[in-house]
């Protein structure tokens, strides 16, 4: 079969290049260790509930005047619902998930996690206007995943 000279060379470069992102990926996931860069620490999924701090879900006050929002995602909600956080506050966001592959996402503010079973996920914002925040998974869950969202007041 006669393949012409530019096309022969075009699907050259083309397998060469899958070869080159094949090599890269499973460099990155043997060599570093390959997860979203969002998610710094793993949990046990089945022990959320009896692991600090996600046994107690909620804001936390840090010593240097900024906060630590702990969230558990499950199917088909987030703990805790409604989150009230002082204007101003820099809050850093930990969610993990006690099931299924979750999003976590607060349109308006550039927070957008996926959110894994036995990884904690994070992300941080300063919540400098006051108003009402929704609080949405924008990864499919099942079959409730359109009713996911939490609430944030910023007051
Ligand atoms: Cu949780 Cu979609």
């Amino acid at each position: 079969m006669h393949i012409h000279r530019l096309e022969r060379a075009w699907l050259t470069f083309g397998v060469g290049m899958l070869l080159i992102f094949l090599a890269t990926i499973t460099t990155a996931a043997v060599v570093d260790g390959f997860v979203p860069p969002s998610h710094t620490q793993t949990i046990d999924p089945t022990h959320v509930s009896q692991t600090p701090p996600f046994d107690h879900p909620g804001l936390h006050k840090l010593a240097d005047g900024s906060y630590e929002a702990y969230y558990v995602a499950q199917i088909f909600s987030f703990t805790p619902h409604d989150l009230v956080i002082p204007r101003g506050a820099h809050v850093t966001f930990y969610v993990t998930s006690t099931d299924v592959v979750h999003g976590f996402s607060i349109p308006l503010t550039g927070v957008n996690m996926m959110v894994v079973p036995g990884w904690v996920s994070s992300a941080a914002h300063t919540f400098n206007q006051p108003g009402t925040f929704l609080l949405v998974c924008n990864e499919y869950c099942g079959a409730g995943h359109q009713l996911m969202a939490a609430q944030i007041e910023v007051k």
